[in-house]
C-alpha cells in the first residue's frame, strides 16, 4: 500500500470541499469594468490547459490500473480540472471572450508515455503547486469579484490535489533505496503539464511567473521535497525546465 492518506479521508474531504458553480460564485456581481484585458488573456490560457485534463487522464490512468484508490483519485482530480476549465470558460463568456471548442482541444502532440509512477506523480504534483499559487495570486490581484471567488475556489482544489500526490509519493519512495536521489532523478525528467497542452506554454508561463507566481512555488516545493526526502533536494533542474527567469533564485 503506497498511500499515506486513506481514501475515505480523501473522499470525505473532497466531498466537503465541493463547490457549486452556480450558487458559490457571485455571478450577479460581474461588471465588465472590473475586468482587465491582461487577466482575460491569462484566464483564456488557463482554461485551455485545464481543458486538457481528460487527455492527461488517459495518459496517466494506465500506470495505475492495479491501484484502484490512486485511479479513483485521478478520476476525481481530472473531473475537477475539467470543471475549472468549464468555469473559466463561463467567466470568459461573461466578459465577451468566446473560446471555441477547437481552442480547448489541445494541440495534437504525442502522448508523454510515462516510464514510471514517480516521474509521473512528481510532474503532476509539482504542477499543482504552480497552479495553486497562480490562482491564489490571481484571486488576490484581480479587481473582479467574480474572478476573485472563482480563482480562490480553484486554488483550494489545486492545494488538495497536491496533498494527495504528496501522500502517494511519500509511500512510493519506500520502494527506492534513497529517497532524495530518487526525487532528484525524477526532477531531471520533469516537464510541466502545460507543455502537453500548449506549445506556446513556455512563453505564457514566463509571463505568468513574473506577474503571479514568482519564487513562491519554489519555496513551497523546497519545503515539500525536504519533508519527503529527509534532506534538501535540489530543484535546480526544475527551475531551469519551468522558467529560466526564476532559476537563479534557488541555486
Ligand atoms: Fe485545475
Ligand atoms: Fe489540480
Amino acid at each position: 500500500m503506497r498511500l499515506r492518506i486513506d481514501y475515505p479521508i480523501f473522499f470525505k474531504t473532497t466531498e466537503n470541499a465541493r463547490w457549486n458553480l452556480v450558487s458559490d460564485v457571485p455571478w450577479a456581481d460581474f461588471d465588465v469594468l472590473h475586468v482587465s484585458e491582461r487577466e482575460l488573456a491569462i484566464v483564456k490560457q488557463a482554461a485551455i490547459v485545464e481543458a486538457y485534463s481528460p487527455t492527461y487522464a488517459t495518459d496517466v490512468l494506465p500506470l495505475f490500473r492495479n491501484e484502484p484508490q490512486m485511479a479513483g483519485f485521478i478520476s476525481i482530480q481530472y473531473y475537477e480540472e475539467y470543471k475549472h476549465s468549464h468555469a473559466l470558460r463561463l467567466y470568459l463568456t461573461r466578459a465577451g471572450v468566446e473560446l471555441a471548442d477547437v481552442d480547448v482541444a489541445g494541440e495534437d502532440g504525442a502522448a508523454p508515455g510515462y516510464l514510471d509512477r514517480l516521474t509521473c506523480c512528481l510532474k503532476f504534483g509539482v504542477s499543482e503547486v504552480f497552479t495553486a499559487v497562480f490562482y491564489e495570486e490571481l484571486a488576490r490581484q484581480t479587481r473582479c469579484p467574480v474572478l476573485k471567488v472563482l480563482s480562490s475556489l480553484i486554488s483550494k482544489d489545486e492545494w488538495r490535489h497536491l496533498s494527495w500526490y504528496v501522500s502517494y509519493i511519500d509511500g512510493l519512495l519506500d520502494e527506492y533505496p534513497e529517497r532524495a536521489t530518487a526525487l532528484e532523478s525524477a526532477i531531471e525528467g520533469y516537464q510541466h503539464q502545460g507543455l502537453d497542452a500548449l506549445t506556446s506554454w513556455v512563453d505564457f508561463w514566463a509571463e505568468v511567473g513574473r506577474e503571479y507566481t514568482g519564487a513562491k512555488p519554489y519555496l513551497v516545493l523546497n519545503r515539500v521535497l525536504r519533508r519527503l526526502a529527509g534532506r534538501r533536494v535540489s530543484t535546480r533542474g526544475l527551475a531551469q525546465l519551468v522558467n529560466s527567469g526564476t532559476d537563479q533564485v534557488f541555486h
